[in-house]
């Protein structure tokens, strides 16, 4: 009877798994993917704690309240801005943990052939993804330097220590390696996950998460396969899938490689790039300027990026939507794939702001309607406005699909200053004719021109 409950506790978990990748898809379907993902688990756990191998319950008793005591506080108190550490953070646990099962299971049984090659693939896959998720947690938590850390040779010394531990890995497999190879192989791996970010700058982090995220699922997978758990298996796979995919999307919106990514120590500002801005004239105007402009249009595309995440300026972009709308305006939003610090950044903020899903439109749904636009009021974004991108070929931005907000009638850009975005790069869309930049911190800059609304003619 029992064992009959486990396998029905793990075949439900395995398909509202895959059913929550599959609502996971859409903003409009996203929150029922969770609510699938967390039945998924709790179907995993219980399916898990029925099954005839476990000996004592003590020890998983006390693992779940320290996992509770630590995980419970964490997804409440971390901000939504923090939701990258975050991800970061479990993924360093749960890489951690298949390592530690690795590790066990090597010294407890031994197995040989094919279980053997899952064990060893799974630790070493574990131990880096869990040095790695940690420093990069850190990264973005600025607990330690975001900027690349690099010197000569770098990549030569972390891929021949890679290489040392692959040729000690492929000896633990063949068997007959000495004692040390197996301890040897899982520090060199702990060692080469640090190596691996630290010349990866925090910017590009969310990018390499997506990886790690795929690393980790690979982990779990192998580890389906050394202990024969066919969940594992499943859910490992998808996730190292998923993972997979979510990063070349990434890489593609920003038109970068994975050696790029990796090994290109992106994300610093170029030299001299704000000083190069500052020299040329731009046209700024006021909030009761915008707010007039507003008021006279009949569409309305708002772009929002990083800035407004900073600012947090999702409600007030609300109300000024709402403010619009009873005007008569039509207003839409355009969502750029790498807007923001991490994917779906933009669809977060603006659903925690009640913003319609209707009013959002993906680029290339929304790039053919800015040639009938009155107003493309961008909130913080830079990059992913930049025209140089188009057709600029030294640009490091060069042939990044952008939105093409210069072709609106009027564009409008609030951000603080002439300073530039992620790529550390000038825009020559702020120098355009249909420009008018407007000074301030977005959430101050949107609530003035909310209150000058209602005295627009
Ligand atoms: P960015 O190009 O980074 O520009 C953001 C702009 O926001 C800055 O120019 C900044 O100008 C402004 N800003 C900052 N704080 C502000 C505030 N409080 N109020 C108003 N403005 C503020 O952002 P984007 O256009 O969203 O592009 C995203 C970039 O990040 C791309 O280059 C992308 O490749 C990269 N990236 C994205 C991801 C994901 S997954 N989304 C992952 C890694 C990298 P001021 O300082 O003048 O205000």
């Amino acid at each position: 009877m029992i064992e009959n409950f486990w396998q029905f506790a793990y075949l439900l978990a395995a398909v509202t798994i895959i059913l929550s990748i599959k609502w996971l898809n859409s903003p409009a379907t996203a929150r029922k993917g969770v609510q699938a993902g967390q039945i998924g688990m709790l179907a995993a756990i219980i399916g898990t704690l029925l099954r005839h191998e476990v000996v004592s319950f003590e020890w998983i008793a006390a693992g779940l309240v320290i996992g509770s005591a630590i995980g419970v506080p964490l997804a409440y108190l971390m901000p939504m801005t923090s939701v990258p550490q975050l991800t970061a953070l479990s993924h360093a646990f749960g890489a951690f943990a298949a390592a530690l099962v690795g590790t066990a299971e090597y010294y407890q049984k031994t197995p040989t052939g094919f279980q053997m090659f899952a064990l060893v693939i799974e630790t070493l896959l574990g131990y880096l993804t869990a040095t790695a998720s940690v420093l990069a947690f850190a990264k973005l938590q600025e607990i330690v330097p975001t900027r690349p850390m690099t010197y000569k040779g770098q990549n030569v010394v972390n891929l021949s220590l890679f290489a040392i531990a692959v040729v000690l890995a492929g000896w633990v497999i063949a068997g007959g390696a000495p004692a040390w190879a197996f301890p040897t192989f899982s520090a060199l791996s702990l060692l080469f996950g640090v190596l691996l970010i630290l010349p990866i700058g925090g910017g590009d982090m969310p990018t390499v998460i997506a990886l790690l995220n795929s690393y980790a699922g690979m982990a779990a997978a192998a580890m389906g396969f050394a202990l024969n758990n066919r969940l594992l298996i499943i859910a490992g796979a998808l996730n190292a899938a998923s993972g997979f995919i979510l990063s070349v999307i990434m890489c593609k919106a920003m038109n970068r490689s994975f050696s790029n990514v990796l090994f290109g120590a992106f994300g610093q500002v170029q030299e001299g790039a704000a000083a190069k801005t500052s020299a040329k004239p731009v046209r700024s105007a006021s909030a009761e300027d915008a707010a007039a402009i507003l008021a006279n249009s009949r569409k309305v595309v708002i772009v929002p990026g990083y800035g407004m995440a900073v600012a947090q300026a999702q409600h007030k972009v609300r109300e000024l939507t709402d403010q619009l709308v009873k005007r008569g305006v039509d207003v839409q939003f355009a969502i750029h794939p790498v807007a923001g610090r991490m994917p779906g950044h933009m669809n977060v903020l603006l659903a925690e702001a009640d913003i319609s899903y209707d009013r959002l439109h993906e680029m290339e749904e929304i790039n053919p309607e800015f040639s009938e636009t009155d107003v493309a009021l961008v909130i913080g974004a830079n990059d992913v406005v930049n025209p140089a991108a188009r057709h600029d070929t030294t640009s490091p931005i060069y042939g990044m699909p952008i939105l093409d907000v210069d072709k609106a009638q009027t564009v409008m850009v609030i951000k603080r200053s002439m300073n530039p975005g992620f790529a550390g790069i000038d825009n020559e869309l702020y120098y355009q004719d249909r420009t008018l930049m407007l000074f301030g911190d977005a959430k101050a800059f949107v609530t003035e021109i909310v209150k000058e609304l209602p005295k627009a003619a």
